[in-house]
This record gives C-alpha cells, sequence and structure tokens, in this order.
C-alpha cells in the first residue's frame, strides 16, 4: 500500500486547489505523506529548468503523484512538460471520467462517461515537426503503433469489464487518415471480439461530437488516440458543468499521475476564485488506484453533498464563494 506520493502543486491556480485536496485527503485520514517537487514555470522560475532532475527521481521513486495544472511557456521551442511526463513514465492511458452532479451549472443531468485517451502516441508524438525556414510551410508526424493501440484499447475493455459498463465506442477518423486512425479502428476491431459481452461501437470524431452534444446519455466508455482524446474529453466536461468538474488519470505500467483536465487558468489565478472540484476529483481516482476505495468514496459524497446542496458554491458553479470557502464546505462534511 503506498503511503507516500509525489505532489506538484504546478502554475496559475494549481498551488490553490492542489492545497485543498491535500487539507481534504488529510481530513479524510488517508494516512499519505508528500515529497512536494516543482515542474512547469515555477520549476523555470526556480531552477532554471522546467522539469529538474530531481522531480523526475521523486516521481519515479514514488509512482503515484498528484500534480497540479503547469504552464508550457509559448515560444521558445519548449515542448509541452505534460507531453514529456507522460511520455517519460510511459503513462500511455489517460483516463477522464465525468460524472453529472445536480447543482451546477450544466445543461444535462444523469451524465457518466469515461474517456480512456491514448497519450503518448499520435499527432503528440512530437515527431518531424518542422517549419520551413521561411515559415511558408510546417509540417508534423503523427505515428501510432499496434502495440499501442493494443494496450489502450485493453485498457478500455478491462475497465469496462472491472466497471461493470455495458458499451465501449472506438472514436476514429479512418474514413481520412487511413493510415493512422486506420490502424487504430482495425485493432479495435479486433480488440471488441475478445469482449463479446460488452457491447462494442464505432464512431467517426465529429459525429461523436455532435452526438455527444445531442445524447450524451447514449455514451459510455469512449476509447481514442492522442488528439481526438484531449479535444472530447474537454467536450465531456462541459456536459458535466466545466473543466472545474473533469479529472483525469494519466496511468502507465509502473506509474501514475492524477491530474485536472484543466490548464492553470492564468485568467483567474490567484483570485481565489478556482473550483477545486477537478483536483479532488482527481485525488478519488488516486485513493481508488492506491487501494483505499472506502476514502475515495467518503470524499466523492462529501464533495457532491457540497456541490449538490450548493453550500459555498463557487462562481463556476453559480455560486459567489472562494476555493478557501468551497473547500471548507467539503471538509466541515468530513468532520
Ligand atoms: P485552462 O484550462 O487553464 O482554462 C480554460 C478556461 O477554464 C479559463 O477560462 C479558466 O478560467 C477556466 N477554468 C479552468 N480551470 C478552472 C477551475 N478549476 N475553476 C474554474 N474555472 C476554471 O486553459 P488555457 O487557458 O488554454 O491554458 C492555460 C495554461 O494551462 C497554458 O499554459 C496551457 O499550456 C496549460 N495547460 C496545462 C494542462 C496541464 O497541466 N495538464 C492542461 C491544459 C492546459
Ligand atoms: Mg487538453
Amino acid at each position: 500500500m503506498t503511503s507516500r506520493i509525489t505532489v506538484i502543486p504546478g502554475d496559475g491556480i494549481g498551488p490553490d486547489i492542489v492545497d485543498a485536496a491535500i487539507q481534504i485527503l488529510d481530513k479524510a485520514g488517508c494516512g499519505l505523506e508528500y515529497d512536494y517537487v516543482d515542474a512547469g514555470l515555477s520549476a523555470f522560475e526556480k531552477h532554471g529548468e522546467l522539469l529538474p532532475d530531481h522531480t523526475l527521481a521523486t516521481l519515479d521513486k514514488n509512482r503515484i503523484a498528484l500534480k497540479g495544472p503547469l504552464t508550457t511557456p509559448m515560444g521558445g521551442g519548449f515542448s509541452s512538460i505534460n507531453v514529456s511526463l507522460r511520455q517519460h513514465f510511459g503513462l500511455f492511458a489517460n483516463v477522464r471520467p465525468v460524472v453529472s452532479f445536480q447543482g451546477t451549472q450544466a445543461r444535462y443531468q444523469d451524465i457518466d462517461i469515461i474517456t480512456v485517451r491514448e497519450n503518448t502516441e499520435g499527432m503528440y508524438s512530437g515527431l518531424g515537426q518542422t517549419t520551413s525556414r521561411d515559415g511558408s510551410e510546417a509540417e508534423a508526424m503523427s505515428k501510432v503503433t499496434r502495440q499501442g493501440c493494443q494496450r489502450i484499447l485493453h485498457f478500455a475493455y478491462e475497465l469496462a469489464r472491472r466497471e461493470g459498463r455495458k458499451k465501449v465506442t472506438a472514436v476514429h477518423k479512418a474514413n481520412i487518415l487511413k493510415s493512422t486512425s486506420g490502424l487504430f479502428l482495425a485493432v479495435a476491431r479486433e480488440v471488441a471480439a475478445e469482449y463479446p459481452e460488452i457491447e462494442s461501437e464505432e464512431m467517426i470524431v465529429d459525429a461523436t461530437c455532435m452526438k455527444l452534444v445531442m445524447n450524451p446519455e447514449n455514451f459510455d466508455v469512449l476509447v481514442t488516440t492522442n488528439l481526438f482524446g484531449d479535444i472530447i474529453s474537454d467536450l465531456c466536461a462541459g456536459l458535466v458543468g466545466g473543466l472545474g468538474m473533469a479529472p483525469g488519470a494519466n496511468i502507465g505500467a509502473n506509474h501514475a499521475i492524477f491530474e485536472a483536465v484543466h490548464g492553470s487558468a492564468p485568467d483567474i489565478a490567484g483570485k481565489n476564485l478556482a473550483n477545486p472540484s477537478s483536483v479532488i476529483l482527481a485525488a478519488v481516482q488516486m485513493l481508488e488506484h492506491i487501494g483505499q476505495a472506502d476514502n475515495a468514496a467518503r470524499i466523492l459524497t462529501a464533495l457532491r453533498d457540497t456541490i449538490e446542496s450548493g453550500d459555498r458554491a463557487t462562481a463556476d458553479l453559480g455560486g459567489q464563494h472562494g476555493t478557501t470557502d468551497f473547500t471548507q464546505a467539503v471538509l466541515d462534511r468530513l468532520s
């Protein structure tokens, strides 16, 4: 059983919402110890590096991490720290659940969708990125492998089986992207045949977006390649009230990093306005992953009760309270 985890407070709203999640983990009596390390802009300002060796070593040692959003400076040729972390630790599966809570600003009720996004290949593999000297042409390469497709599809079906889910939808664009998306779809059909008890569906990504907005209740587990998964999971967050409600787990064979789906939200950073629910929900995912299902359920109940009662709601939830008040409302329910 894990007791020491790595914590990356991150940039922008990160430190405030991660601190909220840590207070809640402690109040719930999860018995965790923390190694705090830096990454992103805050690491660059302190250590001159976006991803210091010490951070990588600590992540490697503890294997489990809770992470705030990181700002990747634009320009200057910096590659995304999130993409680097996912590739470095082989965090091939990005699991992004969205669940309706009453009392949010969401247009829908009863949503319960998990997006399983391939996290290391595709358009985000970082390969072949060039811009011509005169700036008139740019290229980037998308690479998917049979093994990478098999791994993510098996992961999605195993998750569906474990959680008693009914349907897995493989999202693709094989009609146009015949090689890359075509390979993903071919493997999806092979893997689907191994799970006859689960309904399998295939859907083209643009149509998927339309159907998610029209009839989200028809979806259960979505599995897809990296870029489509990035976009679709934000769309799904919008179905349940916005990015403040959407957690994500980055899972590999030996390591896992739990975080919010959203970024560092510079527009509201330092103003005590952020909804910490996304990172609290990521902490719940983390507890489930490390075998603390009871504590995960207690925290989820406290969070659900806070949101559904409208107690000390943040602005994105339709209230007028800040991060600290909302966090206290959740803490009060864990006494
Ligand atoms: P963002 O996700 O930070 O913000 C988008 C919108 O959602 C903003 O209006 C923001 O105020 C709102 N929002 C986000 N989280 C919220 C919360 N917890 N409560 C209330 N409102 C919330 O996306 P943006 O502005 O495109 O990116 C900002 C920075 O974050 C960039 O540097 C980007 O690279 C980075 N980023 C990092 C990610 C990560 O570390 N996993 C993921 C996505 C972006
Ligand atoms: Mg994204």
